[in-house]
């Protein structure tokens, strides 16, 4: 059966990519209000799908992006999975940076290039693929399943936790599977069993009425872009310590068998600077790489503003400052609470003779999903029959708001099934998805759907 299945993939490579390309060129980002039209699209397209197979599917609107929601008939006796994924991509900027445009899809030596390839419309498809191959063959899916699909992931958005808090039966599962994640490397599947939380913070600083002459007046008064550099400089310490009282003290420290596993990875730096540009590690002293990237809490500026920064001098001492900053959780911050010290702190150090602010923008929790599911298994074995080899462990340092709250509302074990490798560009320039990954993604949940049901 299985192999009827597999020889319809086999098939079919050209329509699913061809289709999965139609899809990356709807550019559904998120934060962006001028391209809600194509977040419509976006969610209209993903409806259509799963239309196109089968499921009972509709399009729900919300004071938000809409979600898109699909069920098959649901069966007694049978487990349900419940899929998640997003049709939102974030913004393409710095768009010169691109080597082809980011909504027209380009293939070469294998690989797709556009935004969303990879995080998340390329992996939630192949969902929507395998399903596809069971339904058109006539073969039974020996579970039952359903789809919850949002459109505002990258942006922080709420609407999916108020809909998974109103809706627990609608949504009720047996486990929920996500693909939003990555394997370890091109040759080493992986399977995640913990993301980081964020507590995702602004700093304004206003100072003088008006920009002024720097001439006439610097030196007289506060400047918002020293003290925010001022501020900035003593969030961490040379070594990359965050300097926040009481940021560490909630942290789950990794105990020396997890120390252990990583280590067993061979991560090495060559690999993160190949992966990033940079030209060495940095971070948190006493930590290796991996133990940084995931199992760390971190502290970044995401943006920073201040005066003039167009061509050639203009001589000014700026009204205002701001910066964005990240910091990525683990288990067990509290992001309200870590947002708290941050804001209590950054006022502390705000010398006077400006005016500063503090705004929590948005945050989420760390999770860490359970390795001995018996859901756990099935996707064990169907990653290693998907992409030929036996998948490893791995934590990962980028967050995905909604698992928390899977995990609380629907008290069912979330497994992160990630198709996507770690160097795919992802929020960068020439994000990629390898059809591979694509293809072999597509063949694991294949394998998941009937593991899951026997
Ligand atoms: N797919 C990512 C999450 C991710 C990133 C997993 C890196 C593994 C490695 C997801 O789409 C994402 O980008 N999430 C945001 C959430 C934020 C906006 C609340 C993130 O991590 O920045
Ligand atoms: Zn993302």
């Amino acid at each position: 059966m299985i192999d009827k299945i597999l020889n319809y993939l086999e098939e079919n490579k050209d329509q699913h990519v061809k289709e999965l390309c139609e899809y990356l060129s709807i550019p559904s980002i998120s934060s962006i209000p001028a391209h809600d039209n194509d977040i419509m699209e976006a969610a209209r397209f993903t409806h259509k799908a799963f239309e196109a197979i089968g499921l009972t599917s509709e399009i729900i609107e919300t004071d938000g992006h809409p979600l898109v929601y699909a069920q098959s008939e649901q069966l007694p006796d049978r487990k349900t999975l419940l899929f998640y994924g997003h049709y939102d991509v974030q913004p393409v900027d710095p768009i010169e940076l691109w080597e082809s445009p980011p909504f027209e899809p380009r293939i070469e030596n294998e690989i797709i290039y556009a935004r969303g390839g990879s995080d998340d419309k390329g992996q939630l498809y192949t969902h929507i693929k395998a399903l596809e191959a069971y339904v058109k063959l006539g073969v039974d899916v020996p579970v039952n399943v359903k789809f919850i699909i949002e459109g505002e992931e990258e942006a922080g958005g709420e609407e999916i936790y108020k809909f998974t808090e109103s809706n627990p039966e609608k949504l009720a599962c047996d486990a929920v599977i996500v693909s939003d994640t990555s394997l370890y490397n091109e040759e080493t599947p992986a399977i995640c069993y913990s993301l980081k939380g964020l507590a995702y913070m602004q700093i304004d600083v206003k100072g003088p009425g008006m920009d002024l002459h720097s001439g006439s007046f610097g030196g007289t008064v506060q400047n918002p872009g020293n003290v925010i550099c001022e501020i900035i400089s003593r969030l961490k310490d040379g070594s990359g310590r965050v300097q926040i009282p009481g940021f560490y003290d909630s942290v789950l420290e990794l105990d020396d068998a997890e120390k252990a596993s990583f280590e067993s990875l061979n991560y090495s730096d060559e690999v993160l600077c190949k992966d990033t540009g940079a030209s060495g590690p940095f971070g948190e002293e006493g930590f290796t790489t991996l133990e940084r990237m995931w199992g760390r809490p971190t502290l970044d500026v995401n943006g920073l503003w201040s005066g003039y920064s167009g061509e050639g001098a203009k001589t000014i001492v700026p009204a205002t400052a701001g910066a964005k900053v990240s910091m990525r959780l683990v288990p067990n911050q509290n992001p309200e609470q870590i947002a708290e010290l941050f804001s209590k702190f950054v006022e502390k150090i705000t010398p006077d003779g400006v005016e500063v602010k503090v705004s929590y923008l948005h945050g989420a929790q760390a999770v860490m999903v359970p390795r001995d599911s018996e859901m756990m298994q099935a996707g064990m074995k169907a990653m290693e029959l998907g992409f030929g080899s036996k998948p490893v462990f791995i934590r990962e340092g980028g967050s995905i708001p909604i698992v928390g709250t899977f995990q609380d509302c629907l008290k069912a074990p979330v497994l992160l099934l990630g198709y996507g490798l770690p160097n795919d560009n992802i929020h960068s320039p020439n994000e990629k998805f390898h059809l591979r990954n694509y293809f072999d993604g597509i063949k694991t949940t294949a394998y998941l759907l009937k593991l899951a049901g026997e």
